[in-house]
Parts: C-alpha cells; sequence; structure tokens
C-alpha cells in the first residue's frame, strides 16, 4: 500500500487494475495560461508538453489504448490567431511524437475529419499512422477536428451508401456493423473518461463509444496534469462496480 501525505492508505499501482482503454478530455489550457497573466497559447503550449509526458506514463503504466480529445470541430470557433497557434503547435509535436512512438513501440491512429487541415499536416498525419501501424505497444489514438455527432453522421453517410450499392444490407445492421463504421473501428471502447479542469459535459466526444465508460472529472488544469493525478483516476476506477446494465459486478480488467 502506498501512503498519502495525510497518512492515509492508498492501494499501490501494483495493486489496481489497470484500464485498458482511457479516454481523456484536455481541458484547462486558457484557464492556466489566465491565471499566471499569460497569452493563451501558452497554456496550449505547456498543455503538449503535459500530453508528451503523460503518453510515456500511460504506456508505462500498462494502459493500452489512450484516447485524447485534442482540437474538437468546434474548436475552429476560436480566434485566428488562436488556431493558428494550436496547428504550429500540432505540426511540432507531429514530428516529436514520430520520434517517441518509434523509440516507444507505440502505435498512432487519428480519429476527426483530417481533410480540414492543410495538406503538411493531413501528411504529418498519414505519416505518424502508416510508421508506427506495426508497433505492438500502446495505440494512441489522436481524436483531431473530431466531433462525435460528424462521426456518427459520416458513418450513416457510408451505410446508406453501401446499402445502395448492395455491399450492406439494412437487415444485417447490427450495434457492431454500426460501430465498424466508426472512427474508432476495430479499437475497444474506453473503460475509463478523465476529464481534467472540473466541468461536466462530455462536449460532442465519443457519444457511442463511452456508453459504459466509468468517468473521473478533476479540477486540476490539464497543463498540471500529471502520472500521479492519473494514478489517482485509476484508483477511483477501482472502487467503481461495472455492471453494465446488468445485475452483477463486471471485475474490473
Ligand atoms: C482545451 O483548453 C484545450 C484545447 C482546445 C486544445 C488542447 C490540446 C492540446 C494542448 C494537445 C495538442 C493538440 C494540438 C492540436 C496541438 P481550453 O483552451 O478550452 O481551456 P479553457 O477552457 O481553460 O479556456
Amino acid at each position: 500500500m502506498g501512503k498519502t501525505t495525510a497518512g492515509e492508505q492508498q492501494p499501490d499501482l501494483r495493486e489496481l487494475a489497470v484500464p485498458a482503454h482511457v479516454a481523456m478530455i484536455l481541458d484547462g489550457n486558457g484557464r492556466w495560461a489566465k491565471k499566471r497573466g499569460l497569452p493563451r497559447q501558452m497554456g496550449h503550449k505547456k498543455g503538449c508538453e503535459t500530453l508528451e509526458q503523460i503518453i510515456g506514463d500511460a504506456a508505462e503504466i500498462g494502459i493500452r489504448y489512450l484516447t485524447v480529445y485534442a482540437f474538437s470541430t468546434e474548436n475552429w470557433r476560436r480566434p485566428e490567431d488562436e488556431v493558428g497557434a494550436l496547428m504550429q503547435l500540432f505540426r511540432y509535436y507531429a514530428k516529436r511524437l514520430l520520434k517517441r512512438a518509434r523509440e516507444n513501440n507505440i502505435r498512432v491512429k487519428m480519429i476527426g475529419e483530417r481533410h480540414r487541415f492543410s495538406p503538411d499536416l493531413v501528411e504529418a498525419i498519414n505519416m505518424l499512422e502508416r510508421e508506427t501501424k506495426d508497433n505492438t505497444g500502446m495505440t494512441f489514438i489522436f481524436a483531431v477536428n473530431y466531433g462525435s455527432r460528424d462521426e456518427i453522421t459520416r458513418a450513416v453517410r457510408r451505410m446508406v451508401s453501401d446499402c445502395q450499392s448492395g455491399t450492406l444490407s439494412p437487415a444485417s445492421i447490427t450495434e457492431e456493423c454500426v460501430a465498424s463504421y466508426l472512427d474508432t473501428a476495430g479499437i475497444p471502447d474506453p473503460d475509463l473518461l478523465i476529464r481534467t479542469s472540473g466541468e461536466l459535459r462530455l462536449s460532442n466526444f465519443l457519444l457511442w463509444q463511452l456508453a459504459y465508460a466509468e468517468f473521473y472529472v478533476t479540477d486540476c488544469l490539464w497543463p498540471d496534469f500529471n502520472r500521479e493525478e492519473l494514478v489517482e483516476a485509476i484508483r477511483h476506477y477501482n472502487k467503481r462496480e461495472r455492471r453494465f446494465g446488468g445485475v452483477t459486478a463486471v471485475p474490473n480488467k
């Protein structure tokens, strides 16, 4: 058992069931910067550094899939200079991520509609996926220009088109079939959702996939998030009893 500063006994990471798939809504970059009298962009910069660190921590802890909500379909409505700064950070970190993924056997996948990005960024995304597709360690899923309603709408459009062309029949549309048309096809649903900076909403993130996930919300602002915060979320997850709509608890993975 590990010890908190208050002297209360806390289970050690070794004694905990590690969720196979953790999804995270990264929130609070702007507030972090404001608290320090800095421009919002500085919050995003520190947020990227935190993300780089957390990817490494998550892989080390044994999380198999880590999905982060980095840029939503709604984020384009932000002031032009803020969107521009985020795109610059994306460019810079895509290169660093490729290096880190190669070194640490991490597979990278993007979800969201990538074609709204500039051609160099689309190529960076494609390269990240291509160059890491055979890696067997943690899968890191980056949700960019992602919105769950947009993802479902695109999936429905493709399903209808496949029905019209005869490659899909309406009678064969099951939940598994719908899931296979989503951007997350082949990826198990998240077990745990972490949201930073205290907001209690889903913000159009993985609406289908989070159906049975446990939610953990922390007041910690994203740039301040760290390995200890992640372990704390896993501790909370271990206290939850998951029943998936039934009456008997299913052991945490
Ligand atoms: C939310 O904070 C955060 C974002 C909109 C972007 C966060 C993503 C990263 C830093 C990861 C890297 C991603 C890219 C695309 C480079 P907020 O600005 O909404 O914070 P606030 O609610 O405190 O204003």
